[in-house]
C-alpha cells in the first residue's frame, strides 16, 4: 500500500478547487496534477496548488502509473465517460454529484469499478456533515421509535446557478434543481433511514423564473452557451413510497417565493415516540412539561473525516466507502422516476 494516494483533479471550475483545496490538507492524499480544458483556469490551479503537472486533455493523466486517483468536478454529461475511462485505466474514481446523467450511465459505471475493482464514491458531502453523522447515530439507536415518514427539501430563493451555463441546460446537466440540490437530500435522507429501495415515484417540476431571466446567482465557471439558455426545472416536488411502506416527500427549488425565516435545506423525520430535523440536528419529543427540543452535540461518532479523507483512506485501505456506488445508482434511478413521472403526469413504479 502507497503511503500516499497520488491524485489528480479533472476540472479546476467552481467545485475543483474545493477538491485541490481538501486534498492539500489531507495527510495521506498528494495532489500531483490537474487537467482542465479551459487554458486560464487549467494555469490559475496550478499556480496556485504548486502542480507541475497540468493537462488540456484529461486522457494524458490515464496512461501515467503514478497517479492512482482521479477526482472528477466537471459538468455532470461528463461524469460518466471520465469515471469510465479512469477506472479502466485502473485509477479510483471520486466522482462529483450526480453521479451521471441517467441510470443506464450510473450503472455502466458501477459495473467498471466492479470489474476493474477500483475504489469508487460519489462526493455525497452531506453524509459527511457533523449534523447527518448525529442524527444518523440517534436513528440507529432507536430513539425515534418507528420512523414512518421523512420529508427533505433545498428551497433556495434566488439561486440558479447562471442561466445559459451548462447547469440550466439539460443536454448538459440531466435536469434542474432536482438533479443539482435534490440529489442531496435525497442520499441524504435515504441514507438516513437506511432503505434506498422504493417502490414508487409521483413527481411534478415546474420553471416559472428562469424562462423569465430572473433567480440567478453566478455561481460556476464553465463558459455560457446563450443558445438554448433555460431548458430544466426551477422547482420540483415528488411523492417516493419505500418498499417498507415509509414516505419520504422531497421539494426543490432553485428559485421561489419562499418564506425568507424558514430554513433553505434540511431532512425532518417523524417517528412514533420523536422526530429529527437537520440542519441543524434537533430531537422534538414529549418532556414532563409539554414538548421539548433538544439541540443535539454529541461528538462525531464515525466517519469525521471530509469525504475526500474518507475516499482516500478507503482507496489506500481497499475499504467500502460510506457512499456505496450501489446507493448512488439507486438514487440516479429515482432522480430519472422523478422526470419520467413529472414528464408523464404518472406514478412510476420502481422493481
Ligand atoms: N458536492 C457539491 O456540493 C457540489 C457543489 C458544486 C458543484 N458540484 C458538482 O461539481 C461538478 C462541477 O461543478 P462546478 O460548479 O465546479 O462547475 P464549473 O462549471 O464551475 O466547473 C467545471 C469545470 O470543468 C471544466 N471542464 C469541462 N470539460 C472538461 C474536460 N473534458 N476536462 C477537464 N475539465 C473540463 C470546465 O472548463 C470548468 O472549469 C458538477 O457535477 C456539479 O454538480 C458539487
Amino acid at each position: 500500500m502507497p503511503e500516499r494516494l497520488r491524485c489528480a483533479v479533472i476540472g479546476t471550475g467552481g467545485f475543483g478547487l474545493d477538491h485541490l483545496n481538501s486534498l492539500l490538507h489531507c495527510p495521506r492524499a498528494a495532489a500531483v496534477a490537474v487537467a482542465e480544458t479551459n487554458p486560464e483556469r487549467l494555469k490559475e490551479a496550478a499556480d496556485r496548488f504548486k502542480i507541475s503537472r497540468a493537462y488540456a486533455d484529461y486522457h494524458d493523466l490515464l496512461d501515467q502509473p503514478d497517479i492512482d486517483a482521479l477526482t472528477v468536478a466537471v459538468p455532470n454529461h461528463l461524469h460518466a465517460r471520465i469515471a469510465i475511462d479512469a477506472l479502466q485505466a485502473r485509477k479510483h474514481v471520486l466522482l462529483e454529484k450526480p453521479m451521471a446523467m441517467n441510470a443506464r450511465e450510473a450503472a455502466k459505471i458501477v459495473e467498471t469499478a466492479k470489474k476493474m475493482r477500483r475504489t469508487l464514491m460519489v462526493a455525497q458531502n452531506f453524509r459527511f456533515n457533523r449534523h447527518t453523522q448525529i442524527g444518523k447515530a440517534i436513528l440507529d439507536r432507536g430513539d425515534l421509535g418507528e420512523v414512518y415518514h421523512a420529508r427533505c427539501f433545498w428551497l433556495r430563493r434566488s439561486g440558479i446557478p447562471r442561466i445559459g451555463s451548462w447547469f440550466t441546460q439539460k443536454q448538459f446537466s440531466g435536469g434542474g434543481c432536482t438533479t443539482d440540490l435534490g440529489v442531496h437530500m435525497l442520499d441524504t435522507c435515504l441514507h438516513l433511514l437506511g432503505e434506498f429501495d422504493v417502490k414508487s415515484v409521483s413527481a411534478q417540476t415546474f420553471a416559472k423564473f428562469g424562462p423569465r431571466g430572473l433567480g440567478e446567482t453566478d455561481w460556476g465557471k464553465s463558459e455560457i452557451n446563450q443558445k438554448k439558455p433555460f431548458d430544466v426545472e426551477d422547482y420540483s416536488v415528488a411523492l417516493l413510497r419505500l418498499k417498507s411502506g415509509r414516505t419520504v416527500v422531497l421539494e426543490t427549488s432553485w428559485a421561489g417565493h419562499h418564506p425568507t425565516d424558514a430554513r433553505e435545506y434540511g431532512v425532518d423525520l417523524v417517528g412514533t415516540v420523536a422526530g429529527l430535523s437537520l440542519y441543524p440536528a434537533r430531537l422534538f419529543r414529549p418532556g414532563p412539561n409539554g414538548f421539548e427540543t433538544i439541540h443535539l452535540s454529541l461528538p462525531i461518532v464515525s466517519h469525521s473525516e471530509d469525504r475526500i479523507h474518507h475516499f482516500v483512506s478507503c482507496a489506500l485501505e481497499g475499504k467500502k466507502p460510506l457512499v456505496a456506488p450501489e446507493e448512488s445508482l439507486k438514487v440516479q434511478q429515482l432522480l430519472d422516476a422523478i422526470y419520467t413521472s413529472a414528464a408523464t403526469g404518472k406514478e412510476v413504479r420502481l422493481g
